[in-house]
Formats: structure tokens, C-alpha cells, sequence
């Protein structure tokens, strides 16, 4: 189906027929979740061989599982025989998967290592060579994220994510213990097109002092006054909206202690940050030394996950249909911290963005009513604007992509629904475009 009409970069106006079409959804579960590197795992997550950790890659459930030899491998979770759901649990240590209608086994290197009445039923011609658990085609890490990707020819992990390494590293690479996810899969069913929460954590700080002024209330610790957490300012050192980065998005504050400002007692964090603060400038650099590790950075690697240092939230959206996902959410800890500090991050985590976290329930409702109002005969043929704040980026040294000024714009919601366009209008990633702006300028800040 051609996009060209449903989303126009320019003037920042999309359909409201991308919330809601199921013929464009299930051209985004082939040319968006069946082409992109899809976050599956952090490898915290399953330590030892035979972990397994099932996920979904758009609609397609499939398994994780760490190998003997310390590598991971993915799997379609679906049995080679009649096509079986054979991992039903979440997630655990397995010796083999035993599918329950034939019983049919799959070893953990994804061989069908067992058939039930093999040589009486089948007279011993059946070839388990050829019946082996469907592998996800690319599976690659990058400082304790697994992705998956299904496409055949698709560019490596450490291209896709380009220039938003520079981000991410802020929160995977700033101390040399790394990173780990804590807690239980918190999954919270969502009555919302994929696409909806995606923009409104990429690059929505306006629904901050609105939608959120309640809860903000509530649990905000630090005076931010002087900081453009959550008011209405656009002043250029109060936050910047960084895009043009192949999709992946930044939103972040620059003053190193934001992240924290919305924990009840703050103290040992500041405490951790002043501590640790030289050492990550002399691994990171300067600009996100001091600027970036401790702020409240919203991160996003598209097209579905997004996570935030400093609230310390890591979330994936699975799609479920044009008007339905699965979020899941953990909470993110850097392995150096106390033990005292990663049990409120992730009480905190609960508090906020959590099943019932405060900002979550105030997102969940605007989000679900946005794609209701988009399904209607009348409504789907309406449009929705991500227009404010046109034309007013450019580069900022020391940073990569392209940047608008402050954490209220819509900026950043421009590049997401220009990378959703690209690849729905592609028919492979010969056909996307890259573009990895002020790239340049970036490496060298890396290599200060
Ligand atoms: Fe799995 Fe038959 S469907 S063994
Ligand atoms: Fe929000």
C-alpha cells in the first residue's frame, strides 16, 4: 500500500488511518518488525546455558536461549510438527523443549533431538535434520542487548543503531561493571496503536506539565526550577530533542542530576553520581559526563523500545493488532550501584512507570483514547499534527544528528513517522535511506 499521502515531514501531519488501518499494520509487521533489529534480551537476563527467555518479534513469539559455548540463539517458538506453541513459561533454564500435543523435543541449540514412536509410526524415514526449530535469522549484542532482526540481508546491529550509540552508551558503557535488568516482566495490555506511546516518549515533553503536573506533584524531589523538566521552557541548554539518527531518538536534559529528580529520597543517588562522575568522564568524554549520565535522557531504538536513565524504566511494546500492544517494562540498574540504590530504583520504577505507575496511567488513558478516536469511519479519514517547533533544528557541537532546542517540540516525533514511512514505503533496506547527521562532530567528542 503506498504511505506517501498518510504522513507529510514537512508540514508534520500524519492520518489518522496508520493507528488504525489493519491492511498498513500488517505491512508494519513485514516491512517494520520483519525488517529492524528488535531488542529480544538483556543477556543479564539469561546468564547461564540453557536460560531461555521467550519474547515476541512483532507477532512472532519466539525463545532465546543462552548456548553451551556462552553464545545466544533465538527460535520461532512454534512447533515444527503442527506448529505448537512448545515453550509456554516466560522464562527459565531448559534442558529441552517438549511440545504438548505429540511430544515432539527440541534441544536447546534448537535440533529436534526427540519424536515419540519414531521408528513405528514414522518406519524411520522421517528427516529431523529438516525439522529443527526456525531460527531467528540474525541475532547480535551490543553491550548487553541482544536484537534479533528476520530480515535476510539486513545492515550489522552496530550500523543500525549508528549514531544513537553515542546515547546509549551514556547508560551502558559510563561505569565498567555494565548494566542489568531487575524484577519481573511487567506487562501491562495496552488499548493503543504501537506507534502511539513511541512518539510520546521520543519526543513529547509538552504532555509533561500537563498530563503529568498531578504526578509530578507528587513525587518530585528536587527543586527544577532552574531545569526544563517538565515546564514549558525551549531554551537551548534547559534540554535538547536530538533525531536524525536513522529513527532512534533522544530527549534529554543536560544537567546530570535530572534523572533522579523524581525519587522520594535522592540523596544516595546524588551521593553515587558526584562519586562516580569523574571516571565517566574520562570514559565517556565531557558533554555526556557531565551533561548526559544522571539526567533524564528518553531514549528510543526504533521502531519499539525505549528506555530512560534516571527513572531507570526499560520497555518494549509488542504489537497486537492496529489497536492493541503488550508494554513490558522492567526496571535498569548499572551494576557498580549499592545494592540499596538498584531496590529503590526499582520500587521507584513501580511508583512511576509500573503497572500502576502514576505518569503510566496517566499516558495509558491519552493513548488508548487517541487510537479510539482514530478508528471511526468519519475519524480515520482526520488527520493528527506533530507540527510544532518546524524548521528549527540544526546541529549542536559535540552532539550528533540533527537537534531542536528544549524538551517541548515535536521534532523528534517528525523523524519517527519519516523512519516509519521510509521503511513502509521500501521494499527491502536497499531501499532506506541513511542518514547519519553531524556524525562527525559526534565521533570526535567519543575519541576527546
Ligand atoms: Fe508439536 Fe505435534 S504439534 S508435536
Ligand atoms: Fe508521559
Amino acid at each position: 500500500m503506498d504511505v506517501s499521502g498518510l504522513v507529510d515531514t514537512a508540514t508534520g501531519r500524519q492520518s489518522r488511518a496508520i493507528y488504525s488501518s489493519e491492511e498498513l499494520y500488517r505491512q508494519e509487521l513485514e516491512r517494520i518488525f520483519g525488517r529492524c533489529w528488535l531488542f529480544l534480551v538483556h543477556t543479564s537476563q539469561i546468564p547461564e546455558a540453557g536460560d531461555y527467555f521467550r519474547t515476541f518479534m512483532g507477532e512472532d513469539d519466539v525463545i532465546v536461549i543462552r548456548q553451551k559455548d556462552g553464545t545466544i540463539k533465538a527460535f520461532l517458538n512454534s512447533c515444527t510438527h503442527r506448529g505448537n506453541r512448545i515453550c509456554r513459561s516466560d522464562r527459565g533454564n531448559a534442558k529441552a523443549f517438549t511440545c504438548n500435543y505429540h511430544g515432539w523435543s527440541f534441544a536447546p541449540d534448537g535440533s529436534l533431538s526427540a519424536v515419540p514412536l519414531e521408528k513405528e509410526a514414522y518406519f524411520g524415514e522421517l528427516d529431523r535434520s529438516r525439522l529443527g526449530l526456525v531460527p531467528v535469522a540474525h541475532v547480535a549484542e551490543y553491550k548487553g542487548l541482544v536484537f534479533g532482526c528476520f530480515d535476510a540481508d539486513p545492515p550489522s546491529l552496530e550500523d543500525y543503531l549508528g549514531d544513537a550509540k553515542f546515547f546509549l552508551d551514556v547508560w551502558l558503557d559510563a561505569m565498567p561493571g555494565g548494566t542489568s535488568l531487575v524484577g519481573e516482566t511487567q506487562k501491562m495490555v495496552l488499548a493503543s496503536n504501537w506507534k502511539l506511546p513511541v512518539e510520546n516518549v521520543c519526543g513529547d515533553g509538552y504532555h509533561l506539565g500537563w498530563a503529568h503536573a498531578g504526578a509530578m506533584r507528587a513525587v518530585q524531589s528536587l527543586d527544577l526550577a532552574g531545569l526544563s523538566v517538565g515546564n514549558s521552557s525551549t531554551d537551548l541548554d534547559g534540554g535538547l530533542s536530538v533525531a536524525g539518527l536513522n529513527g532512534h531518538m533522544a530527549l534529554t536534559s543536560l544537567d546530570g542530576v535530572s534523572g533522579y529528580a523524581f525519587y522520594p529520597k535522592p540523596k544516595p543517588m546524588l551521593d553515587y553520581l558526584e562519586f562516580n562522575r569523574p571516571q565517566v568522564i574520562e570514559r565517556l568524554g565531557k558533554v555526556r559526563g557531565e551533561q548526559l549520565w544522571g539526567s533524564q535522557i528518553n531514549i528510543t531504538i526504533f521502531p519499539n523500545l525505549q528506555f530512560l536513565p534516571g527513572l531507570n524504566w526499560f520497555r518494549v511494546y509488542h504489537p497486537k493488532g492496529p489497536g492493541q500492544i503488550e508494554q513490558w517494562t522492567w526496571a535498569m540498574v548499572e551494576n557498580d550501584m549499592p545494592a540499596e540504590i538498584q531496590a529503590a530504583i526499582l520500587d521507584n520504577q513501580c511508583l512511576t512507570f509500573g503497572l500502576a505507575g502514576l505518569f503510566d496511567n496517566d499516558d495509558g488513558d491519552n493513548l488508548a483514547a487517541c487510537t479510539e478516536q482514530s478508528r471511526g469511519w468519519r475519524t480515520a479519514q482526520m488527520d493528527v499534527f506533530t507540527n510544532m517547533a518546524l524548521n528549527r533544528s540544526g546541529p549542536r557541537e559535540g552532539f550528533p544528528g540533527d537537534i531542536a532546542a528544549g524538551l517541548v517540540s515535536e521534532h523528534n516525533q517528525r523523524y519517527f513517522y519519516r523512519r516509519w514511512q521510509e521503511h513502509m514505503q521500501a521494499d527491502n533496506w536497499a531501499g532506506v535511506p541513511t542518514y547519519n547527521i553531524n556524525s562527525v562532530v559526534a565521533e570526535e567528542t567519543i575519541n576527546a
